[in-house]
């Protein structure tokens, strides 16, 4: 890729129950010294540097092919680390902290002078979070430094939820990989905006906006923001995001209704010789299967599932993974049928819209 320095890409496999002290120490080290690590965390697999090291964090940027314009989450071992970071803690953002770090949780903070501006693309804010996965953890612990990692994904494509998918992307552009396996909720953290009163979801995700009230009653979320919503909105969730190479398109609204909607394209695409990736909650599929059988025998449509309609956790932890095995099949164009919104529904429905890059059918 033009301009991406080339690096030695070592691949390290770890079993999360049973950390090998080596390794970790060495993916600290590492770090320390201005490589770039991927690490597991619960949620996606993170691209890491070290956070005070403006040079290292660079070379995120550089391999990620991201603009510098989007800035980065800062990782942590401990919430008492916060203050190295960031400058104050709001009384609400300490009590979402107390109760959902470790966690899936990234809290918009002001920043500390310490952060180099690459890290908040200039702003005052600092974006922080204290993953709870144990090789995340062990790795920040023993790197010793903050630890600032966006998905570990090329611009734009879906984030990455197993070694593979890392290594599809940034093979050659990053210097240690560490391996644990598919990841556990496979949608990222959810950005919780604590420098404004009352408190902004910025970005669904891991954490329920449900659970978030719980903790701040007041919490608000993106699509309620009056006005211009996106401009409320992570910047980085302003660009094109999450997406497949395949065009895809989603379809809201009543199982019934969208099923029947997306019949009818994938019908006249496959008629047109096109050849057609579903996904869909496997209620759906199940529907299909029937009409769509003939096309599906001959490769020309191929269907994957996004778990049980009831289960939005399954749908997260799948969604990254089948939007790849999609494109893997070659398929030409993409319907998803959007899930429910309840839970982690709202970060699924949130990844595929944005993914659409406005390709959304009400149905
Ligand atoms: O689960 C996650 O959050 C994963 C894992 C690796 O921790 N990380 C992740 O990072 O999703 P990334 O870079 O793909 O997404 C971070 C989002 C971007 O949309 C960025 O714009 C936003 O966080 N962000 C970071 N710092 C910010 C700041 N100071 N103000 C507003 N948004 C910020
Ligand atoms: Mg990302």
């Amino acid at each position: 890729m033009s301009g991406m320095p080339r690096r030695t890409t070592l691949v390290v496999r770890v079993d999360p129950l049973a950390l090998d002290a080596a390794v970790i120490d060495d993916a600290g080290a590492r770090l320390r010294a201005g490589q770039l690590v991927v690490l597991p965390t619960e949620t996606v697999y993170g691209l890491g540097a070290h956070a005070l090291d403006a040079e290292a964090v660079a070379g995120i940027f550089a391999a990620k092919g991201r603009p510098r314009t989007d800035p980065l989450i800062v990782h942590l071992a401990s919430a008492s680390d916060v203050p190295r970071v960031a400058a104050t803690v709001s009384e609400t953002a300490a009590a979402l902290a107390a109760r959902f770090w470790p966690g899936p949780l990234t809290l918009l903070l002001p920043k500390h002078v310490g952060v180099p501006a690459i890290v908040t693309a200039g702003r005052d804010s600092v974006a922080i979070r204290v993953p709870s996965h144990p090789v995340a953890h062990a790795v920040i612990v023993a790197a010793g430094v903050p630890v600032a990692a966006p998905s570990a994904n090329r611009f734009s494509r879906p984030s990455p939820t197993t070694a593979a998918h890392v290594l599809a992307d940034l093979d050659g552009a990053v210097d240690l990989v560490v391996d644990a396996g598919p990841t556990a909720i496979g949608v990222e953290s959810t950005i919780v905006d604590c420098t404004v009163s009352p408190p902004v979801v910025r970005r669904a995700g891991g954490v329920p906006i449900e659970a978030l009230r719980h903790v701040a009653p007041d919490v608000v979320a993106i699509e309620a923001v009056a006005g211009d919503g996106e401009a409320q909105l992570a910047p980085g969730q302003l660009l094109r995001h999450y997406a497949p190479a395949a065009r895809l398109t989603v379809y809201d609204g009543t199982p019934a209704a969208a099923e029947a909607r997306v019949l009818r394209e994938v019908r006249q695409a496959t008629g047109a010789g096109r050849r057609y990736g579903l996904l869909a909650p496997q209620e759906s599929l199940m529907a299909l299967a029937p009409s769509i059988a003939a096309a599906a025998s001959h490769g020309r449509v191929v269907s994957a599932s996004l778990g049980p309609r009831r289960e939005p956790e399954a749908a997260a932890q799948v969604l990254f993974a089948r939007l790849r095995e999609l494109d893997d099949a070659g398929v030409d164009e993409i319907a998803a049928i959007l899930p429910a919104g309840e839970g982690l529904g709202a970060a699924v429905r949130d990844r595929l819209r944005r993914a659409a890059e406005g390709r959304v059918v009400s149905v």
